[in-house]
């Protein structure tokens, strides 16, 4: 699996999953829309293809999404990684890599998509939280889901002690989703994740 991975920031999950490198998955570039994310210094230091494409050197989203796409596609990708991108991607970049776009959002999706969700869980007193692996779609944080993985909420968690046992979480569950996805385990099918063997 020829893995593209991109990043706005500090890069743990991408960390993660570069750690898990092994003879089906390998990352071949890895993609900032932020010069200053400190995920580009790690992947320099291991010698991984870095871009930092700048959303605000183009007209508009669509003239990004072309550019980011051509980038792209330089590495012939089996598989694009959100790992903390805060851009939102237009329906075309979407539909390029349907099947092979994938996402990490910090809920238990379809509850608390969007932003500041630690907060929001925490002020909604549930009880659990988490976080769900799934494809894009033009449906933000509402694609297909693969994977999700739960936390308890203790009595006196805050945000950070929320986010820290969600974070640690993630870096175990979205290296595996994608492990899976290398191994051909499942397929977007018609909107749907179909499993071929779990
Ligand atoms: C993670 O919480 C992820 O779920 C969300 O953004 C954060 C990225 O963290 N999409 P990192 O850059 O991977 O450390």
């Amino acid at each position: 699996l020829n893995v593209v991975i991109l990043i706005s920031g500090r890069g743990s999950n991408m960390q993660a999953i570069v750690e898990t490198e092994d003879s089906l998955l390998a990352v071949r570039a890895i993609v900032s829309n932020r010069a200053d994310a400190a995920g580009l210094r790690y992947a320099q230091a291991k010698n991984i293809t870095t871009h930092v494409l700048s959303h605000h050197d183009y007209a508009d989203r669509t003239a990004f999404d072309r550019a980011l796409q051509a980038c792209i596609d330089q590495y012939a990708p089996d598989a694009v990684v959100l790992a903390g991108f805060m851009r939102i991607l237009g329906r075309e970049f979407v539909q390029h890599y349907a099947g092979r776009l994938f996402n990490i959002h910090p809920s238990l999706l379809p509850d608390f998509k969007g932003l500041d969700t630690h907060r929001r869980v925490l002020e909604a007193g549930c009880r659990e939280h988490g976080a769900s692996v799934h494809f894009v779609t033009e449906d933000l944080d509402g694609g297909p889901v693969i994977a999700q993985v739960k936390v308890p909420i203790l009595p006196n968690d805050t945000e950070d002690t929320l986010a820290t046992r969600v974070l640690a979480k993630e870096h175990y569950l979205y290296p595996k989703v994608l492990q899976q996805f290398a191994a051909g385990e499942f397929y977007l099918h018609n909107g749907q994740v179909v499993w071929t063997q779990k």
